[in-house]
């Protein structure tokens, strides 16, 4: 029998409360398979334990993981400030766990069945058919990698330097794996960029032409990403999948979190040549933290991403996704999506847990 060891960071905020949800159920997912759990320190309480965010012994711990399951990182503005800069969990281990493996590419999918056209601010005309968009992120070039100095000039006015950094090789391996997601889909790939003033767009799209001509069977479209996001709320439909730069990739996802109500529906898998790790795109929500409120889709669904990206699970992957879109298409919900909506019943994140676990159980 196959035995699949995970990493399992659970981060700050809403990460405990969620990340609980997502190892209960997949102790439930019915399979061949055995899943071993290897707890480690990660983040902002990581760093108040032990004095490292991202400490050595969680560093071996995913080293040797068949895969990294984590969620979100990070405090309010006010707490984040008792931490010194360098080991604030964003700088200090998110961004080092996507170094380390080279998780180069961030599968963001937005996804809006009409059957839940009622969640989505958007009108019902505008929903249409419902929304399902892959937006693929380049996750570890850009702004957020690039070279970077602080300091003050002779005058004493203080100045800060960041660098966009991207060479041809990193721009071409995610869009390739744009196209060949897009041939799994509808075949259509929206490129998303800034052309008209950044000369790292000027680079990207002269290297996606170049990849393009390997998929004449995908359809290319470009838009600049400031017109993309307006097409986002007008148009959403249009979309299949859309390729960006980091930074972009950053905004524009939790842009999709708005479009299908809530960011607690915005699952991530971050992929790397040889390993991959899996967290909701969105954080740690200190606003909510530790009532009990927190939605655990996203964090559910990134462990089924894990199931299907790392394990080949696929069929254990749906079974998980098919539980929890029937509790929600049922009419149970966490508060982001259930408050004031008629017909919805409103669950803490455990009782939806419990009743994701329960359809699973009578699926298999
Ligand atoms: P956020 O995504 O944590 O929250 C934004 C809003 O969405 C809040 O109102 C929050 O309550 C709500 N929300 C988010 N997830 C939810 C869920 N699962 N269920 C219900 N509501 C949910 O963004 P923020 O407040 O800007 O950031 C908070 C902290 O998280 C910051 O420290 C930030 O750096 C960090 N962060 C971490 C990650 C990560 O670890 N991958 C990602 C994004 C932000
Ligand atoms: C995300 C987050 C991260 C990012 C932070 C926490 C480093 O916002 O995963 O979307 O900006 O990439
Ligand atoms: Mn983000």
């Amino acid at each position: 029998m196959r035995k699949y060891r995970i990493a399992l960071l659970s981060g700050d905020g809403i990460g405990p409360e969620i990340v609980a949800e997502a190892r209960k159920v997949l102790d439930a997912v019915s399979s061949e398979a055995e899943f071993e759990w290897l707890e480690a320190p990660f983040g902002a309480q990581a760093y108040f334990d032990t004095g490292r965010s991202f400490p050595d012994e969680t560093k071996q711990i995913c080293d040797e993981a068949d895969a990294i399951l984590k969620g979100p990182v990070g405090l309010s503005k006010e707490e984040t400030e008792r931490i010194p800069v360098d080991e604030r969990p964003e700088r200090g281990a998110a961004l080092p766990l996507r170094r380390r493996y080279d998780t180069f590419a961030n599968y963001r999918p937005v996804i809006l069945p009409p059957s839940r056209a009622h969640f989505s601010p958007l009108k019902a005309a505008i929903v249409g058919d419902g929304i399902d968009i892959l937006i693929l992120r380049e996750l570890v070039g850009g702004l957020y990698f690039g070279a970077k100095e602080r300091g003050v000039d002779d005058s004493g006015n203080r100045f800060v330097n960041e660098t966009l950094e991207y060479d041809e090789q990193q721009m071409a391996r995610i869009m390739h794996v744009a196209f060949g997601e897009a041939r799994k889909r509808r075949g259509l790939v929206h490129n998303i960029h800034k052309s008209n003033v950044m000369l790292s767009s000027v680079l990207w799209n002269e290297v996606l032409d170049e990849v393009a001509a390997a998929y004449p069977d995908v359809a290319l479209k470009h838009m600049l990403v400031d017109a993309a996001t307006t097409a986002l709320c007008l148009d959403p439909g249009q979309f299949d999948v859309m390729v960006m730069e980091n930074m972009f990739g950053d905004i524009l996802s939790d842009l999709g979190g708005g479009l299908i109500g809530s960011l607690g529906l915005m699952p991530s898998a971050c992929v790397g040549p040889e390993k991959a790790y899996y967290e909701p795109s969105h954080g740690s929500a200190p606003d909510i933290a530790g009532q009990s409120i927190a939605n655990p889709y996203a964090m559910i669904g990134s462990m089924a991403m894990m199931l299907e990206i790392s394990f080949g699970l696929g069929a254990e992957a749906a079974a998980v996704w098919s539980a929890m879109d029937a509790v929600l298409e049922e009419g149970y919900a966490t508060p982001d999506l259930a408050s004031g909506v008629e017909g919805m019943t409103a669950l803490a994140t455990a009782a939806f847990g419990d009743e994701v676990v329960k359809r699973l159980r009578a699926g298999g």
